[in-house]
């Protein structure tokens, strides 16, 4: 490993460790104003998927972006935390015997298989508000109208247009051939669209140009598709103890996806070519986007 990539790694996990301090003072025992009680078991199924390891790799972006555009960290931090609610909540669902049916995730035994399923329903459930939660409390320091943004965009993110849409248009589709351009629109929607709301949040938070927001939709789009192109082409070559889940699953399930469509040399040339319109869409942004720049590398060669 180089000492450059050494340095982002070092800068990932300080991230996620900042993220995870807020997010487990966050899901405590504390009963907060309005809320009645909150019952151990699905407290306790809320952060085994919450606080269970992960990249936090959403966060990153949230924080990176901000910092780039000038934004507070501190508002940063709490918009991250809200973000990966959700995207924890899409894996513990992804995980159910109704959806994906895994039994492992981030090396630890699914919600689910540890918590029961109604358990694990309820937990991605109470996550999701949870996130939403998050964004309009009042220790998330923005003006109301930012925060009403943030809200209006992890909203369509999140549903039947973004995340959930995509989830529904992937089990849809298992064992059926689809072409390039209904895989890249699922797959947009299923894993780009909350990658894409990630990079849009430091635009958000930062209050910037409608150019910088434009920019950064269009760098967080282009990861996204990029992150999840590596995810199953991970899903071919790696292994389960690498990756923290089961892998040969896509083909076990008959998943399309565009490897299984355009083969693996396809696959790589593609993200080469993700990671330089990555790269031109920051252009303006000079040597300040560097962190940027780096993690649509990592997103690109990442191992697990
Ligand atoms: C996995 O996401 C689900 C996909 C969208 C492919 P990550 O690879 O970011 O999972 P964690 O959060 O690091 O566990
Ligand atoms: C999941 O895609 C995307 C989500 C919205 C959770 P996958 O089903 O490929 O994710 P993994 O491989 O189980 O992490
Ligand atoms: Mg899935
Ligand atoms: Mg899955
Ligand atoms: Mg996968």
């Amino acid at each position: 490993m180089s000492d450059h990539s050494t340095s982002f790694e070092a800068r990932l996990k300080a991230r996620a460790t900042a993220v995870e301090t807020c997010l487990s003072g966050i899901l405590g025992e504390t009963i907060q104003a309005d809320e009645i009680a909150r019952p151990a078991p699905l407290l306790a199924a809320m952060r085994h998927g919450l606080l269970n390891g992960g990249k936090r790799l959403r966060p990153f972006l949230v924080i990176e972006s901000t910092a780039l555009l000038g934004g507070d960290p501190e508002a940063a931090l709490r918009i991250a935390a809200a973000l990966e609610c959700v995207h924890s909540y899409s894996l513990v669902h992804d995980d159910l015997p109704a959806m994906d049916d895994d039994d492992l995730r981030r090396g630890q035994p699914t919600v689910h298989v540890a918590h029961g399923e109604a358990n694990a329903i309820l937990a991605g459930d109470s996550l999701l508000t949870l996130a939403f939660d998050i964004i309009a409390a009042p220790e998330t320091n923005l003006p109301d109208r930012q925060k009403t943004e943030l809200v209006l965009a992890l909203a369509r993110a999140s549903g039947i247009g973004g995340m959930a849409g995509g989830q529904a248009l992937d089990l849809a589709a298992e064992g059926c051939v689809l072409d390039e351009a209904g895989i890249t629109t699922l797959q947009a929607m299923k894993t780009g669209a909350l990658i894409r709301f990630a990079c849009e949040a430091g635009a958000i938070i930062s209050a910037g140009s409608a150019d910088d927001r434009r920019l950064m939709r269009q760098y967080g789009e282009t990861i996204g598709l990029a992150f999840q192109l590596a995810d199953d082409l991970l899903d071919l070559t790696a292994d389960a103890e690498t990756m923290g889940k089961a892998t040969g699953k896509d083909a076990a399930r008959g998943k399309g996806t565009l490897i299984s469509l355009r083969g693996q040399d396809w696959a790589e040339n593609r993200l080469v070519a993700l990671v330089a319109d990555a790269a031109g869409l920051l252009r303006s942004f000079g040597t300040r986007a560097s962190i940027l720049n780096e993690t649509a590398r990592f997103i690109a060669n990442r191992d697990h």
